[in-house]
């Protein structure tokens, strides 16, 4: 029924739907029920990451719960993280509606909602008000979405971003793949990335935070160019990575082209995603030689594709489109069938299984 109507007010009501369901303990309970076979059964899946405990692996993406609005909901599908957002110091509305698309043939979606949330003082207040929740809280933050705020202004928006909702998650998330200047750069440039990164660390510094930082790429920069990001990244202590977000490639599609070029601009994401974000997981693991953690993201809908990316170096995991076309029990459907796929190939935990693809590779490399 939701896929007779735009995708974007299909979101919506279900969202709404799903903030009703949170609210009655009964519904919370009988949701747990049905959707729920890992947390005390499958041990397997558990790992500690960044210091924190995940009872599963398989989080939901930044951009499905901008507003950290449906987080029991989320927890009680059974999803061992979510990260929300993202979220910018101001409240924005994004760009024009319509502004996402589904692709059903490709199992894809093309969004470019512009960054549309609430700003991070509602989102503070949404976060504080939680209780009874036991999944990981990563918040996704990035500039507002402003053609004015650039240069300097952008990184002090950011930093206030930061500084709003530092107290709020268990680890956060830059999400530095949108423009910050006004020839359309981002912050994935190196000399950007520095000045950026050298503004949190002071803030996280001067605030004397703990809590992870990571950083999140899109899927479409070039490997030399990520090299150079990473390296960046780990003069400055950076925790973890986050790969991918979307593309704004269009890859052979099944999509008849028309309807795709109709479509117009916009971020790709869903299976035609997965080869770009894989390859970025596979070069970040080998280069870091294993030693950060990354959160393998793009075309995650099936165990399989969750197990290709934990065997190609993420520690983590992350879907979006993958809810959108497999439903709400897609998680548990994956938790469950990974475990049987690591008990296959004699993994007696998920740690040891991450970058087992890799891992030849990287010892010839240090050989
Ligand atoms: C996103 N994504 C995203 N990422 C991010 O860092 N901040 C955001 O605000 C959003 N917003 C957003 C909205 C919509 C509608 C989609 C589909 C995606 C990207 C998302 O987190 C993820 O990186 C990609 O979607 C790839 O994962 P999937 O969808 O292929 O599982």
């Amino acid at each position: 029924m939701l896929f007779c109507l735009d995708a974007e007010r299909a979101h919506s009501l279900a969202s709404n739907f799903a903030k009703r369901l949170q609210s009655y303990s009964a519904a919370r309970e009988l949701l747990r029920t049905v959707c729920t076979t890992t947390s005390k059964t499958l041990p397997r899946l558990r790992s500690t990451v960044f210091d924190i405990d995940f009872k599963n692996p398989i989080g939901i993406a930044a951009g499905f719960d901008k507003n950290a609005e449906l987080i029991p909901f989320i927890s009680d599908l059974d999803f061992g993280f979510i990260e929300i957002g993202s979220v910018s110091n101001l409240p924005c509305q994004g760009n024009p509606k319509p502004r996402l698309f589904r692709l059903p043939a490709d199992s894809a979606l093309i969004n470019r909602l512009g960054l549309n949330n609430i700003g991070a003082d509602l989102v503070a207040e949404n976060l504080k008000s939680l209780s009874n929740c036991d999944i990981v809280i990563g918040a996704s933050i990035v500039k507002t979405h402003d053609p004015d705020i650039l240069d300097k202004r952008a990184i002090i928006d950011i930093v206030e971003c930061y500084k709003k909702l530092h107290a709020q998650a268990h680890y956060f998330t830059l999400n530095v793949s949108c423009p910050n200047t006004s020839d359309g750069k981002t912050f994935e440039e190196s000399n950007a990335l520095k000045e950026l990164l050298t503004a949190i660390a002071s803030t996280k510094g001067g605030l004397n935070s703990k809590t992870p930082l990571l950083v999140k790429f899109s899927a479409d920069i070039p490997l030399t160019k990520l090299e150079e990001a990473i390296s960046v990244c780990e003069e400055h202590s950076i925790d973890g990575y986050v790969l991918t977000n979307t593309t704004t490639s269009r890859p052979t599609l099944k999509t008849p082209k028309t309807l795709v070029d109709n479509i117009g601009s916009g971020g790709l994401s869903g299976k035609p995603l997965f080869a770009k974000s894989i390859e970025r997981v596979r070069f970040a693991y080998s280069l870091l030689g294993g030693k950060k953690p990354i959160i393998g993201v793009g075309g995650i809908d099936s165990a399989a594709s969750a197990y290709a990316h934990i065997k190609a170096g993420a520690s983590l995991l992350q879907l979006y489109t993958g809810l959108v076309y497999e439903g709400p029990l897609i998680c548990k459907a994956i938790n469950y069938e990974l475990n049987h796929l690591l008990l296959q190939d004699g993994f007696a935990t998920l740690r040891e299984a991450v970058g087992s693809a890799n891992k030849k590779f990287i010892g010839g490399l240090q050989g």
